[in-house]
């Protein structure tokens, strides 16, 4: 039984971590999707939140289970008893920077293998930060992230503004 993670901060999971979830699902027997809960970010979605989001979103698909972890990726790789890391990969800046962070946690972690998954042209272009940015002016995410994740990023702007405008009489 060969089991992988997918790792990320999906704050918010776009349509493009959706691609890579669903065809990891096809390759590998088990797929944890972990969840970053990263203390040093401020991000827009707690990480319980985030948690639920990507639940919902596989909700259908029998080998994803769902995750946060803390810390190092390698300790929770450990942890929870899996080798293999599963990165997408859009362009060749993304690339670079992987191929550093996949050589330093195979220098940590020696049965660590790191698989990279070239992301659907359709999604090339996308990042969380692209999502965030964008819904962040009211502009249309309809095809940045799955329909269910819109209202929640819509209600998070509405919520900012909101407090924003208080803050700023
Ligand atoms: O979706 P992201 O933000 O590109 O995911 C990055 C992630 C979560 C895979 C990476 O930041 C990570 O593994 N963080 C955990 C801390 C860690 O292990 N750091 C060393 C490698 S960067």
């Amino acid at each position: 039984m060969v089991k992988a993670i997918y790792p990320g901060s999906f704050d918010p999971c776009t349509l493009g971590h959706l691609d890579i979830i669903k065809r990891s699902s096809a390759l590998f027997d088990e797929v944890i999707v972990g969840v970053l809960n990263n203390s040093k970010k401020n991000p827009l979605f707690t990480v319980s939140e985030r948690v639920n989001m990507i639940k919902e979103l596989t909700k259908d698909m029998p080998n994803i289970k769902v995750m946060s972890f803390d810390g190092l990726l390698v300790d929770f790789a450990r942890e929870v008893d899996v080798h293999v890391i599963i990165r997408g990969l859009r362009a060749i800046t993304d690339f670079e920077y992987e191929l550093q962070i996949a050589q330093s946690n195979k220098a940590q972690h020696s049965e660590i293998e790191t698989v990279f998954l070239t992301t659907d042209i359709h999604y090339s272009y996308l990042s969380s930060t692209i999502v965030r940015e964008f819904a962040s002016y009211g502009g249309d995410i309809s095809s940045f992230v799955p329909k269910e994740i819109i209202p929640l990023v819509e209600e998070k702007y509405r919520n900012i503004n909101v407090k924003g405008d208080k803050d700023g009489q």
